[in-house]
Formats: structure tokens, sequence, C-alpha cells
């Protein structure tokens, strides 16, 4: 019997969903031999010294997608936004421990964060393009980092929505407001945006939540796709996607008021073969 993990190890192929066209995403290796490309050793977060997150290790794998999963309020959030930084921009937020990003120390204070945010990208639940038009949203980041070149702009402005699908839905109106795009559509453009930067890692915080449940299927499809090619964090509430397109998964729970997390491994075993009760009870729906 194939199980579900080789599936995912697979890079996806095809696209179930009928409503856009996905450009020629390249699929990288397959994720089946893991090698770490994150290392997260003993990480606490606080914020005005009420501890969030309590001593969390774990390793995130190259080229797969890793799900995060657990209640309300057990610091999936805050993990994230410990990996490329953004807590640095939240006042009384403290963070120790070790992150390490392809052997690089990513909390060395003389580290340039904005190339270590160029590096890891991060999606939000609610799509947050800038109020311009569809071109300056990709535009804009293009030439922060240094592309200024015309020609190259029209490249990869091109390649990177033609890679999320939305090439042959917005190439007529480009310098239209990317506002005005479907909530589905804002999404694309963030993930192109954020594409457009070539990273290596996707932080995804609930990406799919705001959205209706047809264009969550066409940005799951994406998700699905970058597989090989990025290696993505995806925080879900939603156990039936992370068990859909996640590889590994990890289960964060509140212990002595600080998130921790409880059980890390390949998603097939978290779900189906959890190792411990908490997991247990929290993938069968009877706890969380
Ligand atoms: N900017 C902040 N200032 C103070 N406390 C914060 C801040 N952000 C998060 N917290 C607190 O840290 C804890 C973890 O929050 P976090 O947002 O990381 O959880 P989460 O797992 O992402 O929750 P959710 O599933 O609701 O998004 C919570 O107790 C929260 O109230
Ligand atoms: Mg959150």
């Amino acid at each position: 019997m194939t199980s579900t993990i080789d599936m995912h190890c697979r890079p996806a192929t095809g696209t179930p969903a009928d409503a856009y066209t996905l450009g020629p995403l390249q699929s990288g290796p397959s994720c089946c031999d893991p090698e770490p490309l994150i290392r997260v050793e003993n990480l606490s977060l606080s914020y005005d010294n009420k501890p969030a997150l309590a001593g969390v290790t774990l390793d995130i794998y190259r080229g797969c997608i890793t799900a995060l999963i657990g209640p309300s309020g057990c610091g999936k959030t805050s993990f994230l936004s410990s990996l490329n930084r953004l807590t640095d921009l939240i006042p009384g937020c403290e963070v120790e421990g070790r992150i390490l990003i392809n052997r690089q120390d990513a909390r060395a204070p003389d580290l340039d964060v904005q190339t270590l945010r160029r590096q890891v990208g991060m999606i939000f639940q609610k799509p947050n393009p800038f109020p311009l038009s569809i071109r300056r949203n990709l535009e804009m980041p293009l030439r922060e980092h240094g592309v200024r070149n015309r020609s190259e702009l029209c490249d990869r402005l091109e390649r990177t929505l033609t890679d999320v699908g939305l090439w042959d839905e917005v190439k007529d109106r480009l310098d239209t407001p990317a506002l005005a795009l479907s909530g589905g559509q804002q999404q694309r453009l963030c993930l192109a945006r954020a594409l457009a930067l070539e990273p290596s890692v996707l932080l995804m915080d609930e990406p799919c939540s705001a959205l209706d449940p047809l264009s969550s299927a066409v940005v799951e499809d994406l998700i699905q796709r970058l597989r090989g090619r990025y290696t993505v964090v995806i925080v879900t509430h939603n156990l039936a996607q992370a068990r859909r397109i996640a590889n590994y998964a990890g289960f964060f729970w509140v212990r002595e008021r600080a998130g921790t997390l409880i059980e890390f491994g390949r998603c097939q075993q978290i779900f189906e073969e959890p190792a411990h009760d908490l997991t247990a009870a929290y993938v069968s729906g009877a706890r969380g």
C-alpha cells in the first residue's frame, strides 16, 4: 500500500482546480531524503516578560511542507515570526534560544535582517496587498532589492504571476488597483510578491482561513506545488488541510502558561499514530 506521506513527498503534478491555469512551476527535488534547512534549539519567547513559547526545539526540512497545528494562543504565530525576526518589531518581545537557517545564526545581532526577510518570506491570514496597482505590488519589493532593469522587472513580473496562476487573469489590468481583486486573487498576489524575491523559505500563517472554499482550494493547490522548490512552514487550524498537504507536522499546546511543542514528526505519524495523548486528543477533535 502506498503511504500518504510517500505520496506527499513526490513533487505535486497536475492541478485539481480548473478555475485557473497554473504556470510552469518547476518541481525541485523531492523531500523523501530530509535535510534540515532550519534548526531551532530551545526557543523561548515572551511578551512584556509573559512567556508565550518555552523550549521549542525542531528541525524544518528543506523542500518540505511543515504544518504547525494547535489551539489558539499556543504560540504558532510567535514561532513563525521569530524565524524571520518580525518579533524584532514588537516592543517588549524577548526571544531566547538558537535559530540556524542554512547553518547561519538567524539571531546574530549583526545579521542583515532585510536579507533574512528576503530569504524567509511570510504570508499572513488576511491578504495584505499594498494599496497600489498589481504591477507596483510586485515591482516595489523587487526594486527595493536592487532589480532595476526594466526588462528584468517585466520578466520577473510575468514569471511570478504565472507561477501563482494569476497571469491570465490579470495581464490586461496590471495597472489597476490590487485591492480590486477578489480575496483569493489578492492572496495569490501576496504569494507572488513573496516569490518575486526568490526566498528559500515561505512562512504562511493561516493563509487560507480568510478565503472562500474555492479560493482556499486554489491557494492550497498552489502551496502543494511549491513543494520541492521552497521550504514551506504553514500554520493552519484546518486539520484536514494539514493532513492533505504537509510532510511534517508539529503540535503546539499551552503548558504552564507558555506554548510548547508537544510532538513533531511525519504528518502521517502525527495524525495516525501520535505518540502523545494530547496530540491524539487534539487531532481526533476531542480536545482543543
Ligand atoms: N504582540 C503581542 N503582545 C503581547 N502578547 C502577545 C502578542 N502577540 C501574541 N501574544 C500572546 O502570546 C501568546 C501566543 O500568541 P500567538 O499569536 O503566537 O498564538 P497562536 O497560536 O498564533 O494563536 P492563534 O491560533 O489564535 O493565531 C498568546 O497568549 C498571545 O496573547
Ligand atoms: Mg496565530
